[in-house]
């Protein structure tokens, strides 16, 4: 994903996608990659919610490895059909057909944790690109519990990733890493994980915007005293002329 791009924002897209590819595929990276990382900030009894599942294979690992509530949202029906023939007898996971820009039936605060890996970054190719972001965005952090964790697996170095991450009405505290491959010759070698870098650190920021060939993990946990509702948008919104 990234540069000229199908419509990845497009939920005909993905409903085409699927119809035409069937079985798992995993963006990025899988579970047995960002276990060490999801078991260091998610604990097995979070309640956890996939944004943009696919037909990706996390939750069933994470259910294997003793994670015991996973819901995955798909706006893709064939995606989340898919999904339940293949994983839906697992205990502690199940899915729900539902765009993450308006997770009307959730209430605030339902969940400890949101995952995301790739779904923003589809929501920022195309037309309305900002826009889409801001309202997965917006919803992700009014359905997480105060104190709770949205962590985006993205290609998108900060430059433009931060930008969407930041506005004040999200309140909460940011902090990301950068992952690279140890050995990209092989195929299942395992990755480095960078430490955590605050958002403030303009050194350490510049630093990993010239990191291209990485991907990037944004922890953004959601203050614990924060109104499960963000504050009204009163910012402009960012600058919608940088590519994703
Ligand atoms: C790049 S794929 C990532 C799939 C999976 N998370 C993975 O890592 O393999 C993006 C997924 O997000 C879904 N998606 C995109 N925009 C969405 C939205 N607004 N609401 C719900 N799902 C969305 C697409 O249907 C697609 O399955």
């Amino acid at each position: 994903m990234g540069g000229a791009s199908p419509s990845y924002s497009e939920q005909a897209y993905w409903e085409n996608r699927y119809l035409e590819t069937k079985g798992p595929f995993e963006w990025y990276m899988g579970y047995e990659e960002l276990a060490p990382l999801l078991r260091r900030h998610i604990s097995r009894e979070s309640k956890i919610m996939q944004a943009g599942v696919g037909t990706s294979m996390m939750d069933f690992e994470m259910a294997r490895d003793g994670y015991t509530s996973i819901l995955g949202l798909d706006f893709s029906e064939g995606a989340i059909a898919a999904m339940m023939v293949a994983h839906e007898q697992l205990p502690g996971v199940s899915y729900r057909v539902a765009d993450c820009r308006d997770l009307v039936d959730w209430t605030s605060g339902s969940f400890d944790a949101i995952i995301d890996k790739g779904t923003l970054d589809s929501a920022l190719c195309g037309d309305n690109a900002t826009e889409n972001a801001r309202k997965m965005l917006t919803e992700c952090f009014r359905v997480l519990m105060p104190g709770g964790l949205f962590m985006l697996i993205t290609y998108g170095n900060p430059e433009f990733r931060l930008c969407h991450l930041l506005p004040a009405h999200l309140d909460w505290e940011v902090r990301f890493l950068a992952i690279q491959k140890k050995d990209p010759r092989e195929e299942h070698s395992s990755l480095i994980f960078g430490d955590l870098i605050d958002p403030a650190d303009s050194k350490a920021v510049q630093r990993a915007n010239q990191q291209r060939e990485n991907h990037f993990v944004y922890l953004c946990w959601k203050h614990k005293d924060a109104h499960s509702e963000s504050k009204p948008l009163t910012a402009p919104l960012v600058d919608d002329t940088k590519a994703p």
